[in-house]
């Protein structure tokens, strides 16, 4: 997609609303400010990013597992991680047009200098609610502000448990919630959210294999560091592997995780220009940190955080050991040596950013189709295929029907057969599906269909059996599309 028009984040909430991804929650009542639905492809959508999140940070890997904690938990927790305490933001009024915001503690400064800001005091994002029917001070809790705390209070347990070794991760989806002064630009900045989150562990002073560390090799990304913003200098395309031998990424560990969360978005389609890595400033850091570099994304706002990436030390586990009194290390040889581990990286991503971010690089309005085209990766897209029967009667009708039960055992399928062929298509073009198969008078008569390639509008004609065969390669990406049968004259685009 060369020279793809941006839209805005107004355009991608009304886009979105409009073709059922995301609605303003109970939009009927007027909405919520912060709190949104997703609607019949939204949450198809986000399922797919989950699963393919997931795939890549637990499933294909040998040292992570998985929990799911809750969402309320023992406030003990909270104070422990220090979250009661230091998790503040602070609240400036604009005097002239009275608007509230929220920034964080390295800027409060410059708003106190400035007469046309009122600093109006601190105040703690964690929403909060009562266990039990009694209103008070025993029975206050906490909805979680990051899923990460019931990853550390579980630590010990799942370690052992799952036989895990350091280094060794633990990742999690799930929601999280933070009363934000001011929610906005859609699902940026939400007051319910999802996270998806992994600690990743290792004993101190641990180097990352070398075998992970030739992964990275050649994944490059615009970095600024620390020193550079200082400076006021731009962001400098280089190696993220480079950028860890010159002692511009401290740790390996930072740089591998770094060029392997930044590579879980290229595999899924979006372009590497559109993402830099930005250190956080001393007086920036959260808490708990010791470094942190955010991947950040060019939004139609500018650049933001779309990933926090964190070196979280051994600040939680040394806080929960304190707190609950409980060991938390854990043993690194036969001879009963003992540490307490350090979280040397945590890639911490909001969903509805990740959810922003394909829908901003999948959004195409094609003048030529005069449609919009979502080119969303066929791993992420709602419905794989939809399957069309073009010719009227019972007999197609039937035919499509049986073709659409057997794919639906393994895939994402829409069945349409009312409208032009041409709408239909265009309908699914919207939507995002990939690839659309119809149903036409050699499939009766040759036992074959057509399938239609939703970036090209190019066909090709398969075998009916070999159907699921050829969607489950083109989904994989294992053959290209003009390789998955004989081509067709393409009729209607
Ligand atoms: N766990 C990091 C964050 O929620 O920002």
């Amino acid at each position: 997609m060369p020279d793809k028009k941006e839209i805005t984040i107004e355009e991608l909430a009304m886009f979105c609303k409009r073709k059922g991804f995301v609605y303003p929650s109970a939009e009927i009542y007027g909405g919520l400010a912060g709190f949104w639905d997703f609607g019949f492809l939204g949450v198809e959508l986000v399922n797919n990013i989950k699963k393919a999140w997931w795939h890549v940070h637990v499933k294909e890997r040998e040292d992570v597992v998985g929990i799911d904690g809750s969402i309320i938990t023992n406030p003990r927790v909270w104070e422990a991680s220090g979250h009661v305490k230091n998790f503040v933001d602070y609240i400036v009024k604009d005097k002239k047009t009275g608007e509230e915001f929220k920034v964080d503690a390295h800027e409060v400064e410059s708003y106190k200098k400035n007469d046309k800001y009122i600093v109006e005091g601190v105040f703690n994002p964690m929403f909060t609610t009562n266990v039990g029917p009694h209103a008070g001070k025993g029975n206050l809790v906490y909805l979680r502000p990051e899923t990460a705390q019931s990853i550390f209070a579980n630590f010990k347990l799942v370690f052992e448990q799952a036989r895990l070794k350091l280094p060794c991760g633990i990742a999690q989806i799930g929601k999280a919630f933070r009363n934000e002064v001011a929610p906005r630009e859609f699902l940026f900045r939400a007051r319910e959210f999802e996270q998806m989150e992994l600690e990743y562990f290792i004993a101190p002073d641990t180097k990352c294999p070398s075998e992970y560390m030739d992964e990275i090799k050649s994944v490059e990304v615009a970095l600024l560091t620390e020193d550079m913003q200082k400076k006021k200098q731009g962001a400098k395309v280089m190696k993220i592997y480079d950028a860890w031998k010159k002692g511009i990424i401290n740790s390996d560990w930072h740089a591998y995780w770094l060029a392997k969360e930044l590579g879980w978005f290229l595999s899924l389609g979006a372009r590497g220009e559109k993402f830099r890595a930005r250190q956080h400033g001393k007086d920036e850091k959260s808490h708990y940190a010791v470094d942190t570099w955010d991947l950040e994304y060019e939004f139609p706002m500018g650049w933001r955080e779309l990933e926090g990436i964190a070196n979280r030390g051994n600040y939680d586990l040394k806080q929960h050991q304190e707190v609950s009194k409980q060991g938390f290390e854990v043993l690194v040889d036969d001879k009963g040596t003992k540490v307490l581990p350090e979280v040397i990286c945590e890639p911490s991503l909001g969903l509805g950013r990740a959810f922003i971010v394909f829908m901003l690089e999948a959004y195409e309005h094609d003048a030529k189709r005069d449609n919009i085209i979502l080119h969303l990766n066929p791993k992420l897209a709602p419905y794989t295929a939809g399957v069309f029967p073009i010719v009227k009667g019972d007999k197609y009708e039937k035919l499509a029907g049986n073709i659409v039960k057997d794919l639906r055992k393994e895939f994402s399928i829409l069945y349409d057969k009312s409208g032009s062929i041409g709408r239909r298509y265009a309908r699914n073009d919207e939507m995002g599906t990939p690839f659309t198969i119809t149903i036409d008078e050699d499939s009766l008569r040759k036992k074959t269909a057509t399938i239609r390639d939703r970036d090209t509008t190019k066909q090709v004609r398969v075998k009916i059996d070999e159907l699921k065969d050829v969607l489950r390669k083109l989904v994989a990406g294992e053959i290209k599309f003009e390789k998955a049968g004989k081509a067709v004259e393409t009729r209607v685009k």
